[in-house]
């Protein structure tokens, strides 16, 4: 069994300057050395992603049928447009952010992902904030995000998918996936998917998108 399992000490939940509660996953360590999908194949990704689980991320208060849509722009970077039901509004949600591949020579699952600052504002690391540690494009991707702070790490962790209820052997196979990595399955949380209304349109007509962030802006190095 992986030996971090043993020091994961708690959950903290942050409560923010609006009535939503932000919660995040933190473990006493710093963050264990993951590899991410080699020859990664960004085209192939693109597209609708539903999120089946995750770890509780900020923006999750009264949050369902959470979707990610994967675009690309003209200068090369994605388009993520990440949208979610509120139960308690009965209204959509949506984010409108960019992604780049960090080093795309290398051909590594490494992505920035910024969002507008209001929505999402921590600075994206220089090796980025999206790691793609496995998808078969068709069905599944487990995404992780961590970053270490005094010694400790806060960890982000998503499972996606193509379809909006895999099937039970598709959830079992990513459990696996996900043991696999010594990442602890106890903190992911089911996203509710059923009874999701039809989203609507608009993404396609919405005129105000945030700039695209410059190479300056949008990373920060860690000396
Ligand atoms: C969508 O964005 C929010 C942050 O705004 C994040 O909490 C959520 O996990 C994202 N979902 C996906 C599937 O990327
Ligand atoms: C959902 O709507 C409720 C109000 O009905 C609001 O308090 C809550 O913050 C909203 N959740 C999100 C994630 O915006
Ligand atoms: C993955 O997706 C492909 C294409 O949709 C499908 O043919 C295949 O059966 C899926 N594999 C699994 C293991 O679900
Ligand atoms: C995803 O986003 C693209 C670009 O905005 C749009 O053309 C496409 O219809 C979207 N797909 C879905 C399923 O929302």
């Amino acid at each position: 069994m992986p030996i971090h399992k043993f020091l994961v000490v708690f959950v903290t939940a942050v409560q923010l300057l609006s009535p939503r509660v932000q919660s995040q996953v933190t473990f006493d360590q710093p963050c264990p050395k993951l590899d991410v999908v080699r020859d990664f194949d960004l085209h192939r990704y693109l597209g609708l992603w539903y999120e089946i689980e995750s770890y509780p991320a900020v923006f999750s208060s009264f949050a369902s049928c959470v979707t990610a849509n994967y675009s690309l722009l003209a200068d090369g970077n994605v388009r993520v447009i990440n949208r979610s039901f509120n139960t308690s509004s009965k209204s959509f949600n949506m984010v409108d952010g960019t992604a780049r591949l960090i080093e795309p020579p290398k051909g590594q699952a490494k992505l920035g992902v910024v969002f507008p600052s209001n929505s999402f504002s921590r600075p994206v690391p220089a090796d980025g904030n999206y790691w793609v540690l496995d998808t078969d494009y068709t069905n599944y991707s487990i995404v992780w995000s961590c970053q270490t702070f005094n010694g400790k790490s806060i960890q982000f962790l998503w499972y996606l998918s193509r379809q909006r209820q895999p099937s039970e052997s598709g959830l079992t196979f990513v459990h696996h996936r996900i043991d696999s990595f010594g990442l602890d399955q106890k903190f992911l949380k089911t996203t509710e998917q059923r009874n999701c209304p039809d989203a609507p349109t608009s993404e396609t007509s919405r005129p105000i998108r945030q700039q695209p962030p410059t190479r300056t802006s949008y990373y920060y190095r860690e000396n």
